[in-house]
């Protein structure tokens, strides 16, 4: 088996270690600590940050919303992300096994359940994601369409949007049938640096249009009403929950392939910090655009298509600048998409081998063909993705994510010492902090945005399907 790049400090750990190790010796395992941190970026990152985070600024009234976001990720998100690794690294197995190691065989539904939400999510996010290659490629070929809002009303749904949806169905299945090393790994390690460098440069590149300082001052200057909103407070919790990948066990899953040496807590924050700087990159992107061409008011408008309806609108009143800036976007867009899928597909994966024997080539091919059958369900109507994209990816996260808060801060036995191994001094402490906020703060927040996006839930389903 091969040993993680990073040493550990030396502790009264090992006796833990040999007994897991002896009962998973042919497990896959990342190759280096830098792999497994751009495949949890690569996760984390993704439509999320791009398309959900902006239109979520918008809705949530801007800068008050950021800040809610902040307060979200430190308190809630980064201690659910060590808890997720914690049981994953404990027990080297995919959700349903590990949550059964750490708290009993009462706790495996709530695996399935974590396989349910990756079916559900992956199901729609291929569809967003196949808008965005649609558009990438669109944009090389023959420009941005002078109509968005037509444009986007043709291809987002029926066919046009199933056959961009098999194909990056297709690539991420295939990525995933390979491995954990040489295919995830290897992907995340050209992938997301390419998308950093594309995602700066279009930083910088917004910051000198005119409407920047309008965008900037949108986005940025909160209103302190609207920090009291517990609906503002709502979709900044379950934003948090998407956009670092959390309460369905796709961490968890990444975690089970580590090496027993990694400093979890330092991952964690440079995980976390990374998404954050991701998406607050993006909103510096396209704020601005935004402002720039007067399309501020879209953007709130039209959720699940604001980012595909402003944006090549404003690319292409910027001409053959636009076009080229507009192309790298989108690629970026479908990078992070690409990343994102595989952890999802990999949570299924990785649940039908660890738990039915399946091979992987076999299993990734079985998971990935249910999910490009369930996706036919949201390529019907922008309504129903809208559904498919409460339920399971805010209200199951959340609920997942409480899940794992009691199980990690109140059932499982040696999560401290899980957690501190391999963490260097300075590390332990931020993981020590984090399980009790695992314990006392995060499931009370939890809580109270979980009944909150039950609410919203309920409410949109009724607007959707009348009565
Ligand atoms: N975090 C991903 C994004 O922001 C989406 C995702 C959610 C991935 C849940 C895995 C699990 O795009």
């Amino acid at each position: 088996m091969r040993k993680g790049v990073h040493v550990a400090e030396p502790t009264e750990r090992d006796a833990t270690v040999e007994k897991g190790q002896a009962e998973a010796v042919a497990r896959e395992v990342f190759g280096t600590r830098l792999g497994f941190i751009l495949a949890a970026v690569g996760s984390a990152v993704g439509l999320g940050n791009m398309w959900r985070f902006p239109y979520a600024v918008a809705d949530g009234g801007g800068a008050a919303f950021v800040v809610l976001y902040i307060l979200m990720t430190l308190l809630v998100g980064i201690p659910v992300m060590l808890a997720e690794f914690t049981v994953g690294r404990g027990a080297r197995l995919s959700p349903i096994g590990a949550l059964a190691r750490a708290g009993g065989r009462g706790w495996k539904p709530l695996g399935y359940v974590f396989v349910l939400a990756g079916l559900l999510i992956l199901s729609y996010y291929s569809v967003i994601a196949g808008w965005t290659v649609r558009y990438g490629i669109e944009g090389i070929l023959s420009g941005f369409p002078a109509n968005p809002g037509n444009h986007f009303q043709q291809i987002s749904t029926g066919m046009p949007a199933i056959v961009y949806h098999v194909t990056f169905m297709l690539v991420t299945i295939s990525i995933v049938m390979v491995g954990v090393e040489k295919g995830i790994e290897r992907a995340a390690l050209v992938l997301m640096p390419a998308l950093f460098l594309i995602l700066i440069g279009l930083g910088l590149w917004a910051s000198r249009l005119g409407g920047a300082g309008e965008g900037y001052a949108f986005y940025l200057q909160p209103s302190f009403g609207e920090l009291l909103d517990p609906q503002v407070l709502q979709a900044a919790g379950a934003q948090a929950f998407f956009s670092l990948s959390l309460g369905m066990g796709a961490m968890l899953t990444f975690a089970s392939y580590l090496s027993r040496d990694d400093d979890l807590p330092q991952e964690g924050t440079i995980i976390a910090f990374s998404d954050f700087g991701v998406a607050f990159l993006a909103g510096l992107v396209v704020f601005p655009v935004i402002f720039a061409l007067g399309l501020s008011g879209e953007v709130g408008q039209s959720t699940v298509g604001a980012l595909f309806i402003s944006l090549p609108g404003a690319f292409v009143e910027m001409g053959a600048v636009g076009r080229v800036v507009g192309v790298l976007f989108f690629l970026a867009l479908t990078v992070g998409a690409l990343t994102s899928a595989i952890s999802l597909l990999e949570v299924v994966t990785a649940s039908l081998i660890d738990e039915f024997a399946v091979r992987r080539k076999a299993a990734a091919v079985t998971a990935g063909l249910l999910v490009t059958l369930m996706g036919f369900v949201p390529a019907l109507s922008l309504d129903l993705l809208g559904v498919v994209d409460k339920v399971a990816g805010e209200l199951l996260l959340v609920l997942g994510g409480f899940g794992i808060c009691v199980l990690v801060g109140w059932k499982m036995k040696d999560a401290a010492a899980e957690l501190r191994r391999g963490a260097s001094p300075a590390f332990a402490a931020v993981g020590e902090k984090a399980l009790v906020m695992v314990k006392w703060v995060a499931p009370v927040i939890l809580l109270y945005v979980i009944y909150f996006t039950l609410t919203a839930t309920v409410q949109l389903l009724r607007d959707t399907f009348g009565g």
